[in-house]
């Protein structure tokens, strides 16, 4: 699902999310393994204050495992409990329940009541993780902002309880790079950034990051020196070409970010923890 925030939006997701979180013990923030940082909001650390924190690096499945390893032991370090995911699945489900009854144990303790609620920007995952979570289709998929009935709790088991509709964050379009990032993983508007040069970036960053994968896929040479030769090698071997046989960038710019986004290109992370 694509999105685009506008500032009475933002005004309002975050008046709502400071309404909820005054209810919970434990934030469950999910992220995008592919972009563990630029996927996140930051004013979640301010909203977030003073409660159980874990991290749930979501659709583990197409980041690069390494960087998962990396990424959590990152988070770890700055004191949020972490567990790699994918929310489809509910393999790592019975690990979640067991690090919530950890990071809550003194609370379980005094209170033997503890309520969580899931947050993250749009995509994410949060809609499926509470479905997979809560193993029931209490939750409603998909984003319904605006829609604020009376509060909804789902019991997980004895002593959690997790409220029932996520909270929104929006991303931190401001910053150049996570617009990038955000529009690689298709989290923005498609029809508002330009493919062609989306691609090259991707294209440039996989040269750099992941040599072999664009020639192991496409059967292209990646010794050239120019992102846009190597877009143009694939749209050659791919035949996107147009009327009166002249190469079609776009064709093939879409073609290579679907093959990023869908996995077809392998697992693949596109920020790393060493650079912040
Ligand atoms: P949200 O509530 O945070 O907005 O996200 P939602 O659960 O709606 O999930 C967005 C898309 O991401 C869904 O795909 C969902 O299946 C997919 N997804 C969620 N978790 C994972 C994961 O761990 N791994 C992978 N690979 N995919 C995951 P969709 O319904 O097909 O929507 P779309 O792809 O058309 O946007």
């Amino acid at each position: 699902m694509n999105f685009q925030w506008y500032p009475g939006h933002m005004t309002k997701a975050k008046r709502q999310m400071q309404e909820d979180i005054k209810l919970i013990d434990l934030v469950i923030e999910l992220v995008d393994a592919r972009i563990p940082l630029s996927s996140r909001n930051p004013d979640i650390d301010d909203l977030g204050k003073n409660k159980a924190r874990l991290i749930l690096l979501n659709k583990s499945d197409l980041s690069d495992e390494r960087k998962n390893e990396a990424w959590a032991s990152y988070f770890k370090a700055k004191g949020f409990y972490v567990v790699k995911l994918d929310a489809r699945r509910r393999n790592s489900m019975k690990e979640i329940q067991n690090v919530i009854l950890e990071a809550c144990k003194e609370k379980i303790e005094r209170d033997r009541r503890v309520r969580a609620m899931v947050v993250g920007i749009p995509n994410v995952g949060k809609s499926t993780f509470i479905n997979t979570f809560a193993g029931k289709a209490c939750a409603k998929t998909g984003n319904k902002p605006g829609v604020t009935k009376g509060k909804q709790w789902i019991r997980l088991n004895k002593d959690v309880e997790l409220l029932d509709t996520p909270g929104i964050l929006w991303p931190k379009f401001d910053d150049q790079m996570v617009g990038l990032r955000l529009a690689l993983i298709g989290s923005i508007k498609d029809e508002i950034l330009n493919i062609d040069e989306l691609s090259l970036e991707l294209i440039s960053y996989l040269k750099e990051n992941y040599a072999g994968t664009l020639a192991a896929r496409y059967e292209v040479e990646e010794t050239v020196e120019r992102p846009v030769e190597l877009l143009e090698a694939i749209a050659q071997k791919r035949g996107c070409v147009q009327r009166g046989n002249e190469i079609d960038y776009s064709k093939a710019a879409a073609l290579v970010i679907d093959d990023f986004r869908s996995g077809r290109l392998g697992r693949i992370t596109l920020e790393l923890p060493e650079a912040n």
